[in-house]
């Protein structure tokens, strides 16, 4: 009888405070899925978040170990981020990480006080890190307008190259929408055009199309460099109402109030378009 090949087998984790490996090891290698899964196909958006150019092993190394930290600090200074993790079985030598994600379950309208400010430190000032504020201010500016009642939101779903189509983001979905007939919050995330599929089969629809416009009048050639090498492709603002059921419409969830407004005028400024509404919305 020959032998047969196991099938890969996969366990999903939440991220672990008192496992003494969660900073030393676990975390690093859900950085390094999160660069590996945005490199294949590469996605012009990692280099914002995790900038490795040069593209040589010491400075992917380097990037490695400085987003570990900025990540790992921004999760525990944020009290309602949850990392999950799936890793690939036999667990004997330290667990692979092969997928992850961050959940954030939100009680209350996290974005009271607007569009955040946020400053990207880990570019150096000057106009590379205005270039990449731009990036999220165009980010965040839907988010404050919508993500405004108790919700879930998703981060960072990515799942390493060679174990895709395996069912892992799937378990990483589950792990933050919880059980379907209880789930009391909707849902939200800004999905690549990878993952959107995804999301529709957990019972998401896009309802924004974000077109990024990285122009400025007189670039200097820093800008226009990043702008040529780093403009990400359009994402998509999805949503799931409560438990998935589609019988609210999306334009009666519409955000109201002067902020609301501001900010929507501000989103077609900048170029952000309303997706088609879908036939069986
Ligand atoms: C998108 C991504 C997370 C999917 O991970 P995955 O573990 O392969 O997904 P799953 O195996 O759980 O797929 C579940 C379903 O999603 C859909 N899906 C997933 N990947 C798809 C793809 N490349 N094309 C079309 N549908 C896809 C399918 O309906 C699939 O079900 P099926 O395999 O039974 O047809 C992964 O491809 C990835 O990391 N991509 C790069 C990073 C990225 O774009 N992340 C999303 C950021 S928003």
């Amino acid at each position: 009888m020959g032998s047969i090949t196991p099938t890969p087998q996969y366990t999903l984790h939440k991220l672990d405070h008192s496992d003494p490996a969660y900073a030393s090891v676990i975390f690093p290698s859900i950085i390094n899925v999160i660069l590996a899964a945005n490199h294949t196909p590469y996605d012009p958006l990692i280099q914002l978040f995790i900038p490795t150019s040069p593209l040589s092993p010491n400075s992917r190394q380097a990037a490695l170990n400085s987003a570990t930290q900025r990540f790992l600090h921004n999760h525990h200074t944020n009290p309602v981020s949850t990392w999950y993790f799936v890793a690939e079985n036999p667990t004997s030598s330290p667990s692979r990480v092969v997928g992850c994600c961050e959940w954030e379950d939100h009680d209350r309208n996290p974005f009271e006080k607007g569009v955040p400010k946020l400053a990207a430190e880990w570019w150096p000032e000057g106009e590379a890190r205005e270039f990449c504020e731009r990036f999220l201010e165009q980010v965040y500016t839907p988010r404050a307008s919508w993500m405004t009642r108790p919700h879930r939101a998703l981060n960072w779903m990515a799942v390493h190259p060679s174990h895709r189509r395996c069912g892992i983001a799937s378990m990483l979905m589950t792990a933050g929408l919880g059980d379907p007939i209880k789930d009391d919050k909707e849902a939200w995330m800004e999905a690549s055009p990878m993952g959107k599929p995804l999301y529709e089969k957990f019972g998401f629809k896009a309802l924004l199309k974000i077109d990024f416009d990285m122009t400025k009048t007189d670039p200097s050639n820093v800008w226009r460099k990043m702008q040529h090498e780093m403009t990400p492709g359009p994402i998509y603002l999805m949503w799931r109402p409560k438990r998935g059921a589609w019988d609210i419409k999306p334009w009666a969830m519409v955000p109201v109030g002067p902020s609301a407004l501001e900010n929507t005028v501000s989103m077609i400024e900048q170029h952000i378009r309303m997706e088609k509404p879908e036939s069986s919305i």
